[in-house]
């Protein structure tokens, strides 16, 4: 079984430029129009509908995924462009063990309540603490207000990320003026909300 998983896996042909994404740790051989968004290949050719098509112009936060670690949206990113890249949805998320430790404290705090913002909040709130930007409320609401939330669970999924950055030692030791100072050196790489338009 994870002998077959580990194959190359060619979906859908449905273009003529080739592009071999490697998705949660799965390669995927793809032949799409080049014109073909990441997040279209990932619902549309992958199966991948974990990934929320909300605006699909960039405004709203609800596709974003992990390329290479960063988090992008993925409707302002070309499939094309991630070819060789590792991309990782909120299938990718949960470990052997279980789920990650933010999905379960979105649901301890009821960091939802339709769920269709859920996985691009939770996408970015792993990047947000792993680049250490969750140090205050104010740090995270700053660093995830690219994320729209049209149910208004706000004030709960930041009691949600800052349950876990307060766990993580990288990010509780950072302050909110430790943020100011973190961001502008990071305000080059990252637009306001934090989540980088495209690669
Ligand atoms: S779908 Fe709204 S930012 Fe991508
Ligand atoms: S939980 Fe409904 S849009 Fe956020």
């Amino acid at each position: 079984m994870a002998k077959a998983l580990s194959r190359p896996r060619r979906t859908q042909v449905v273009g003529d430029t080739p592009m071999e994404l490697s998705v949660n740790g799965r390669p995927y051989k793809l032949y799409l129009d080049a014109r073909v968004t990441l997040l279209d290949a990932l619902r549309d050719h992958m199966g991948l509908t974990g990934t929320k098509k909300g605006c699909d112009q960039g405004a709203c936060g609800a596709c974003t995924v992990h390329v290479n670690g960063r988090r992008v949206l993925s409707c302002l990113t070309l499939a094309a462009q991630c070819d060789d890249q590792e991309v990782t949805t909120i299938e990718g998320l949960a470990g052997a063990e279980g789920p990650h430790p933010l999905q379960e404290s979105f649901v301890r705090h009821d960091g939802f309540q339709c769920g269709f913002c859920t996985p691009g909040q939770i996408m970015s709130a792993v990047a947000l603490i792993q680049e250490g930007r969750a140090g205050s409320d104010d740090d995270v609401r700053e660093y995830m207000s690219g994320n729209l939330c049209r149910c208004g669970a706000y004030a709960n999924i930041v009691a949600a990320i800052r349950e876990v950055a307060s766990a993580d030692g990288a990010s509780a030791g950072r302050t909110s003026a430790d943020g100011a100072s973190a961001g502008s050196a990071s305000a080059a790489r990252a637009p306001r909300g934090g989540t980088d338009a495209s690669l």
